[in-house]
C-alpha cells in the first residue's frame, strides 16, 4: 500500500458520518454504535470526526471520532473510537489518524490527546505505547460497563487511560506486568481464565498505579510480552 493514496480527512455531512457508523458496526459487530446525530454534534462543535480512504477503495478503510475533554485542570482531545478494517490493518492507516488527532490538539490549544484501551489487548498495547509512544497514566475499573460486542465479550471493560503528546519520555528501568499472547483466544475458548485475567489487571494495576507507577511502554523478555511501569512524581505525568 502506497502512503500516498492514503488520505485523512476530518467529515460533516450526515452521509460521511452514516460511514464512520458504518465502520464501526463493523470493527465491533455493535447493534448500539454511537449514533450519527451524535457524530454530527461531535463534528460541529469543537470535536474531531475522521475517515480515512484509500485511492481505489470505494469505502473509507477506517475512521476516529474525538471531542474535547476535561481532566485534572486540562482540556484534552478524549478520542473515543479508532478503527480500521481487518484487511488494511499494519499498513500505519491508524497511525496516521492519530498523528491527525494530536495535529488538531496542538493547533486547538488542548494539552494532549487522551484515550482509553483494554490493557489486556497486547496489539492494542504495542500501538499505543511503542508505536505512538504514549503513557498510560490511569486505570478505570469496568469503565463502560459490559459492552457485549464481538471485542469485548461479556467481560468487565477494564481500561488504561493513555495520554499522548508527542513528546518522548526518558527511559529507565521499573516494574513489569506480564500480558497475555493472545486475549480474544483466551475470552473465545476459556472464559474462567479470562475473568482470572481481569481480576488479576484490576489488582495489578489499581496498586501499582495508587503507588505513582505509569505504563511507559511494551517489552519483550525471553518470547513473553511486558509492560513497563516507571514511576513518576506525584500528581501529573505529562
Ligand atoms: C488499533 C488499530 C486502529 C490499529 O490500526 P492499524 O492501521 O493497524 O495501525 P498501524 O498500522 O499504524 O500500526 C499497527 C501497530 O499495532 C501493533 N500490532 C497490530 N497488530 C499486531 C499483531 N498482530 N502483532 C503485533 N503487533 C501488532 C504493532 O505495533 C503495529 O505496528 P507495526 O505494524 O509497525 O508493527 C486496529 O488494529 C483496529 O482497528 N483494531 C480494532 C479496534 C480497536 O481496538 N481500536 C482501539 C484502539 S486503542
Amino acid at each position: 500500500m502506497e502512503s500516498s493514496s492514503l488520505a485523512i480527512r476530518a467529515v460533516h455531512t450526515l452521509e460521511d458520518l452514516q460511514k464512520v457508523l458504518n465502520l464501526e458496526c463493523q470493527v465491533w459487530g455493535t447493534d448500539e454504535p454511537v449514533p450519527v446525530s451524535l457524530l454530527r454534534v461531535f463534528a460541529e462543535d469543537g470535536g474531531l470526526v475522521l475517515l480515512a480512504e484509500l485511492a481505489g477503495e470505494s469505502q473509507p478503510v477506517g475512521m476516529a471520532v474525538s471531542f474535547p475533554g476535561w481532566r485534572l485542570d486540562r482540556w484534552y482531545l478524549h478520542s473515543h473510537m479508532l478503527a480500521v478494517l481487518p484487511q488494511f490493518r499494519r499498513h500505519a492507516v491508524g497511525r496516521a489518524l492519530k498523528h491527525y488527532q494530536l495535529n488538531y490538539a496542538r493547533s486547538h490549544q488542548l494539552a494532549y490527546v487522551g484515550w482509553t484501551f483494554d490493557p489486556l489487548q497486547a496489539k492494542n498495547a504495542l500501538f499505543n505505547l511503542n508505536v505512538l509512544g504514549a503513557r498510560a497514566t490511569a486505570f478505570y475499573d469496568n469503565f463502560y460497563g459490559v459492552l457485549g460486542d464481538a471485542i469485548n465479550g461479556a467481560f468487565p471493560s477494564h481500561r488504561l487511560f493513555v495520554e499522548w503528546d508527542g513528546q518522548p519520555l526518558a527511559s529507565g528501568s521499573g516494574r513489569y506486568l506480564a500480558l497475555p499472547k493472545d486475549i480474544d483466544s483466551v475470552r473465545q475458548n476459556h472464559p474462567d481464565k479470562a475473568l482470572w485475567w481481569a481480576e488479576r489487571y484490576r489488582q495489578k494495576l489499581e496498586r501499582l498505579m495508587a503507588q505513582g507507577y505509569i505504563a511507559v511502554d511494551v517489552v519483550v523478555k525471553r518470547g513473553r510480552t511486558f509492560y513497563r511501569l516507571q514511576r513518576v512524581k506525584e500528581g501529573r505525568s505529562l
